[in-house]
């Protein structure tokens, strides 16, 4: 059996393969040509961001399987996958958590204005503090969670934590279960009205592309701070720059661009009312290993028929 990993993966994740005759090939050069005649021959792959065109996939003759490490699988042709027959996993259980930290801490940040307060002290001006910008609590504050999946819930959860009121919009996640998570379900453009805080969870596609555009700035409250840890273009980039520059919202934070590695020198990258992370939200140590350790079992367990393969992995 042939296993190509595509990417660095944490080596925890590869004990997965020792001791059976399996050939780990590394990939890191991601180019076409080099791509095509590599994988021609290999059972299995696990992937990072890497893009898998369908030209690519059609030359891969033995494969049944790509397992995604992560949750996202837009940089996969998954309808070549479906038909082909071609097995598709993420690792559904691994980074929930390390995500829905990650928009704490931006929401923390943004709203206490840390970063002010850190240069005060920093160049001697302690005495100052009263001359900072007004800060704020989360306590009570309106907080619209987009996409009530696998991380909106878990934000959800640290949310009520702060005692904010929690609003769901999640058009396929039903009104009981939302009710149930001592959340309340809301309409898209009742929530854009009254939301103190946005956290973007919707996968990337053709319908929620650009999904909050130049119209939607103009209904938030000037006090909206809005993070999108989900993907690039579902809030469009030029209408964000926009309303940061124009003070039609507090304040933003961005994990994930239209375009990766976002294009540089560009006005975003210069305010002081955004916090940017380089799509490292999923990267704690601890969800490293776990996205590592069941992307490598993805692919074992179902290469060997095993009772231990996780259904609720499989995409198509
Ligand atoms: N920044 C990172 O490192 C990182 C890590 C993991 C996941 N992500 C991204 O986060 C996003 C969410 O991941 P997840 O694991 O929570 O996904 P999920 O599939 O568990 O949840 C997505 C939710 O969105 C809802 N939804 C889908 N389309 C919708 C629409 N048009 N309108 C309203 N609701 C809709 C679904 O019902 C689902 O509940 C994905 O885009 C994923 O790629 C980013």
């Amino acid at each position: 059996m042939k296993i190509a990993i595509m990417g660095e993966i944490h080596p925890d994740g590869l004990q997965v393969f020792k001791g059976d005759n399996i050939k780990i090939l590394h990939i890191e050069n991601f180019e076409e040509e080099s791509l095509i005649s590599r994988l021609s021959d290999v059972d299995g792959i696990v992937i990072r961001t890497a893009k898998l065109s369908s030209k690519i996939l059609s030359c891969c003759k033995k494969l049944k399987i790509v397992s995604r490490h992560g949750v996202g699988y837009d940089n996969v042709d998954s309808n070549f996958l479906t038909a082909n027959n071609i097995m598709l996993t993420i690792t559904g259980t691994s980074n929930a958590v390390s995500v829905a930290e990650h928009v704490m801490t931006m929401f923390l940040y943004l709203t206490k204005n840390i970063h002010l307060s850190d240069n005060l002290v920093k160049t001697g001006n302690f005495k100052k503090k009263s001359e900072l910008p007004d800060f704020y609590e989360l306590y009570r504050k309106k907080i619209l969670i987009l996409g009530f999946g696998r991380i909106g819930q878990q934000l959800a959860k640290r949310c009520l934590a702060f005692d904010m009121e929690v609003y769901i919009y999640d058009t396929f996640v039903s009104e009981d279960i939302i009710k149930q998570n001592n959340c309340i379900p809301i309409n898209k453009d009742e929530g854009f009205k009254i939301a103190d805080y946005i956290s973007v969870h919707l996968p990337l596609n053709e319908e929620t592309k650009n999904f909050i555009n130049f119209n939607e700035f103009n209904l938030f409250k000037k006090n909206l701070i809005i993070v999108n840890t989900a993907r690039g273009g579902i809030i469009n980039e030029e209408a964000l720059t926009d309303a940061l520059i124009n003070k039609k919202i507090k304040s933003a934070g961005l994990d994930v661009y239209t375009k990766e590695p976002p294009i540089e020198d560009q006005k975003l990258f210069k305010l002081d009312n955004v916090v940017l992370t380089p799509h490292n939200a999923a990267l704690s140590l601890e969800c490293r290993k776990r996205m590592s350790i069941e992307a490598c079992q993805n692919v074992y367990f179902y290469l060997n028929n095993d009772k231990n393969f996780n259904l609720k992995n499989i995409i198509k």
